[in-house]
């Protein structure tokens, strides 16, 4: 088997869709970067190799997007995506751990939707503190949403539901949209002309493939 380390050439075309914090700081934050400072900003982590935030982008010309992805060549891969659409003015990339620079780049109450699709699960106990959906991070990523917004989370495993609904129920800050169900096996159905829409992203189609239950959960700031 041969693997390949070549990096994906990135153009100048392709840079324009990242944001590095130096730049962010220039700015003066996310309103001195995207076209429409006031639009609602959301925020997916992790996106490996998925499209969902481009589709979210695409979709919803009104808000802004951010997306985290901290393996570079997942990274290059879809910043090469958004070149190939003919770039998304409302969407940036941030090639980060998303635990380190979260504070950070998004102030207090301030983002209308957040979306963890298949957080790495870390199979190991030893490695379970490594899991994104730990209570000290589950706080911050509340602490950050506007009262009202969505909180949604997508895993196939079935070991990591078990901490991520105590960690959810866990933090007072946050409600269950599908009280009393902890979580959904499909997605939530959503009423005729709600702005919020279902896209499936690339580990959750190949799961359902493979007849992998997926373990959908909704909740939301109160307030
Ligand atoms: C299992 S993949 C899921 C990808 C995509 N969300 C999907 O559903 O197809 C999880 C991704 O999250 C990224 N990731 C995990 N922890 C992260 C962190 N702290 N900051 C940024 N990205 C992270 C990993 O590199 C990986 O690409």
């Amino acid at each position: 088997m041969r693997i390949s380390t070549r990096r994906l050439l990135i153009t100048e075309e392709d840079r324009r869709h990242e944001t590095r914090i130096p730049e962010f700081d220039e700015a003066g934050g996310w309103s001195g970067i995207f076209p429409d400072p006031d639009a609602p900003l959301a925020v997916e982590i992790g996106f490996g190799k998925d499209t969902h935030i481009l589709d979210q982008a695409e979709a919803h010309p009104d808000r802004n997007f951010v997306a985290f992805e901290y393996q570079r060549k997942k990274f290059d891969k879809v910043l090469k995506k958004i070149t190939r659409r003919g770039g998304l003015p409302n969407l940036r990339l941030v090639h980060a751990d998303v635990t380190n620079s979260w504070d950070h780049l998004f102030a207090p109450e301030s983002l209308a939707h957040v979306y963890v699709f298949f957080p790495d699960p870390w199979p190991k106990a030893r490695h379970h503190g490594r899991r994104t959906l730990n209570p000290e991070f589950t706080a911050r990523i509340a602490a950050r949403l506007a009262p009202g917004a969505p909180l949604e989370v997508r895993t196939d495993n079935v070991e990591y539901v078990e901490q991520i609904v105590e960690v959810l129920d866990g933090e007072a800050s946050l409600e269950n949209e599908v009280a009393p169900a902890p979580w959904l096996h499909d997605p939530i159905p959503l009423p005729e002309g709600s702005p919020r829409r279902h896209i499936p992203t690339l580990f959750e189609s190949k799961f359902r493939e493979q007849g992998l239950p997926i373990h959908y959960f909704y909740r939301r700031k109160r307030g």
